[in-house]
């Protein structure tokens, strides 16, 4: 096949597209790529953070041969903002008494001949008394150690210590003979990434300036607006304000991913990470609103702390170095502004109560810096109700972006490449978070196809980025993640690998290529609609369920069946008919007993990994859903809020008409909508120029069968340059620890002949080829 790019007619600026997303999940940062090596070194971890959590987790006291006692105290504490310490003392002296810090799950990673900065706050009640730091292994062999000798007030102490050999499960000893108070007790490696005092851990922040990201989100996520409306209380929403200053004074919080933050990498921390790896900011804000269970929301005429939130956070990156906020940037090291163009009002929030708050922050910040873009919330639907509220309130407040978050099977974001190919809306798209539900080489090349998609469609796309970024692989929220790493190894998915080559060759504009699109006849599937065929099945979901008054209905036929009664226990179900039927109508009486999150209505089924779904009561028991599960990865059509009162008797019924369905309650439509079977394409591509006049071309092939392009290069008679290919993966193939490159890509010289440059796609494979024109 033959596609010409037209290297002479720049389309659309591509901007900032493609970037990256951070949310402190799965220990993205404490633990992660945040350096700091210790747990629970302020003594501040709690049961409200997670059950487990008490003040010492992560402590172990030592007594060879001796006895020591010790307590989390607070009284005359170093900082009224974390009050907790530890007071040690030992009662009978023996061989080594005192204390031991873990580490992140595994121990402290140490590498041998490689300096670490000790330091902590200390007092003790017998001066003259000295605190022994020693690293150890697991074992409480000593690699290293120094002596601090601390006074009767509280005072800083720092040490600098160089472990003999390496050691990837060491433990922090802190070994006394008398008694002392410590606290803030930390250790950095000195090589941090850029060398920074107290920054990043070089090996993943390295991988993430790879990405070479236009930008940098941040802090969340759910992790924004989930919480308390109180500033000051421990599991508050995120609120910036309580981020920065000297870091004993940054309270720690409750992450809502169910353990303790410490808000070392506050903001402070994440402008000068963007302005490291030449990311711009995008940071984003709650708005006085949490959407989760128990839902809450400031009174509006209470709404201006957060106004004042948002106004002195854009002072505080780019104000000038004497005004309030702007100083103490200055005085945290950074008088010079940062860089902040975009501020995001808050996260997959689409209820009527957020957007009458989006409203006045859009306003007033508006009008005090109209430069700045500001993105408003569509959900995490790709449509159905909150989907549109979110777009009808972009469009009544002139948002310059709307972020859109999609988690959705591998063929949705290849049937969905052209998602915004016909879009005409002022307000650009900010896919703000999205995945293909899995670290496959297949997800990783779907996701491809849409990015080539996103690409092409710049006109209405103005960002997107993957998510979430960053998985320690001891600490699980959330998969999959760009990115996984333990304590001392980091590897990049498949997925991450696609993302690189996005961002390394974005190029400045796209190209217009001729054909636009290579199609493909439509797959049988959509010619005969009866995707839904399969056994019918009714459930809970968490809930146990009764369903009465069963009627099945062919709609063609007119054959009518009544079913018996059923039960479902807790995730259990109760299985109905198969069914061959193109359109028939399932009807029933439904009751919800207790707690639950409401019923499901499973249909097309296959096997437990392959079928159709409506949820009535949905997540957190707010919505309804239609769904699809392929191969076990779950896509959701559409969306409308909906609740299942506990004990209530509802009338359900479910029709499916060929490829569309449609769902009442009570006799009334709740929900309507179809599954989209679209054809596969024969070839996904979009061109761009670079600025500095490369022509950048990305190619996709998502069938099983080898396909050669002829490019030509309108107005380029000769060029040469690279070929980055991705190709002969199994489909299922990932990376890991083990394996970290089993799929990578590989770089090919390729030159043109006569002005053409004939490429052979392998099924399954992508390529990103880049070509400097030659000059003759
Ligand atoms: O990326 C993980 C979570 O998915 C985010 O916190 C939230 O915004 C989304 O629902």
């Amino acid at each position: 096949m033959k596609i010409t790019i037209h290297t002479q007619k720049p389309k659309n600026k591509l901007g900032d597209l493609f970037g990256i997303f951070f949310e402190d999940i799965n220990h993205a940062a404490d633990g992660g790529l945040y350096g700091q090596l210790l747990q629970n070194g302020a003594f501040e971890f709690s049961p409200l953070d997670n059950a487990q959590y008490r003040a010492l987790t992560a402590w172990e006291k030592i007594e060879e041969a001796g006895e020591v006692e010790w307590s989390v105290a607070c009284h005359d504490p170093v900082s009224r903002a974390n009050p907790h310490y530890l007071s040690v003392a030992v009662v009978k002296q023996g061989r080594r008494t005192g204390v031991r810090n873990l580490g992140f799950q595994g121990g402290i990673p140490l590498t041998g001949g490689s300096e670490y900065n000790f330091s902590c706050y200390a007092r003790t009640c017998k001066p003259g008394s000295n605190v022994r730091v020693v690293l150890t292994d697991g074992k409480g062999k000593e690699l290293c150690s120094g002596t601090i000798f601390p006074g009767e007030k509280w005072g800083v102490h720092t040490l600098t210590l160089t472990p003999a050999w390496t050691e990837y499960g060491a433990r922090l000893e802190l070994l006394l003979q008398q008694q002392a108070e410590l606290d803030f007790i930390s250790l950095f490696p000195r090589e941090t990434f850029l060398g920074r005092e107290r920054g990043m851990r070089r090996d993943i922040a390295r991988m993430l300036a790879a990405l070479t990201p236009k930008f940098m989100r941040f802090p969340g996520g759910c992790l924004v607006h989930d919480g308390s409306l109180q500033t000051g209380e421990r599991d508050s929403l995120y609120r910036w304000k309580n981020t920065v200053g000297d870091v004993t004074a940054r309270a720690a919080r409750r992450n809502n991913w169910n353990y303790n933050q410490t808000l070392g990498l506050g903001y402070y921390e994440y402008f000068q990470f963007c302005e490291d790896i030449g990311a711009k900011a995008l940071p984003v804000l709650p708005a006085g609103h949490n959407p989760h269970a128990g839902r809450q929301s400031t009174p509006m005429a209470e709404m201006q702390p957060w106004i004042d939130d948002a106004l002195d956070l854009i002072e505080f990156a780019k104000g000038d170095a004497q005004s309030t906020w702007g100083s103490l940037r200055a005085r945290m090291g950074h008088p010079a502004p940062f860089v902040l163009e975009y501020l995001g009002i808050g996260n997959e929030e689409v209820s009527p109560e957020f957007f009458r708050r989006y409203r006045v922050m859009h306003q007033a910040i508006r009008a005090v810096y109209p430069e700045i873009k500001l993105i408003n919330s569509a959900g995490p639907f790709c449509a159905g109700e909150a989907y549109r509220l979110g777009w009808a309130s972009a469009r009544e407040n002139g948002s310059d972006l709307i972020d859109e978050h999609y988690y959705q099977a591998p063929d949705w974001f290849i049937e969905n490449h052209d998602r915004y190919a016909d879009f005409t809306e002022q307000t650009k798209v900010f896919v703000g978070e999205y995945a293909a539900k899995s670290n496959t080489w297949y997800s990783a090349l779907a996701e491809a196809v849409f990015m080539i998609g996103l690409e092409k469609s710049a006109h209405a796309v103005g960002l997107a980025c993957y998510a979430p970024l960053l998985c320690n692989a001891n600490y699980v929220n959330w998969q999959p993640d760009l990115i996984w790493f333990d304590n001392h190894r980091v590897y990049g998915t498949a997925n991450y690998y696609v993302q690189k080559l996005f961002m390394n060759h974005q190029g400045a504009y796209s190209l217009p290529c001729t054909p636009a699109l290579l199609l493909q006849k439509q797959p049988a599937e959509i010619q005969t609609g009866n995707s839904f065929s399969g056994e019918l099945c009714l459930a809970g979901n968490k809930s146990r369920v009764a369903f009465t008054h069963i009627f099945l209905e062919n709609l063609e036929t007119g054959e009518v069946l009544h079913l018996p009664d059923g039960y479902a226990e807790i995730d259990g179900q109760y299985k109905l008919s198969k069914i061959d039927w193109h359109r028939f109508s399932l009807k029933c009486t439904a009751r919800q007993f207790g707690p639950g999150w409401g019923f499901e209505l499973l249909f097309g089924m296959q096997d437990q990994e392959n079928h159709y779904g409506i949820s009535l009561g949905g997540w957190e028991n707010q919505d309804a859903f239609f769904t699809g599960k392929k191969n076990g990865l779950v896509t959701t059509y559409t969306q409308k809020s909906f609740h299942v009162q506990s004990e209530k008797l509802y009338e359900l019924e479910l029709q499916v008409l060929g490829e569309h369905i449609a769902v009442l309650v009570d006799g009334k439509t709740l929900l309507t909508g179809s599954k989209e079977v679209r054809a596969v394409e024969s070839m996904y591509y979009t061109a761009s120029k670079d600025g500095n006049g490369d022509i950048i071309v990305k190619l996709a092939n998502v069938l099983e069968t080898s396909q050669e392009v002829n490019l030509v290069l309108e107005g380029v008679s000769k060029a040469t340059g690279t070929a980055y290919v991705m190709e002969g993966f199994d489909p299922t193939a990932q990376n890991s620890f083990e394996a970290p490159e089993k799929v990578i890509p590989t770089g090919f010289p390729v030159k043109t002949e006569n002005g053409v440059l004939c490429t052979m796609l392998a099924p399954l494979s992508l390529q990103v080829i880049r070509l400097t024109p030659v000059v003759e």
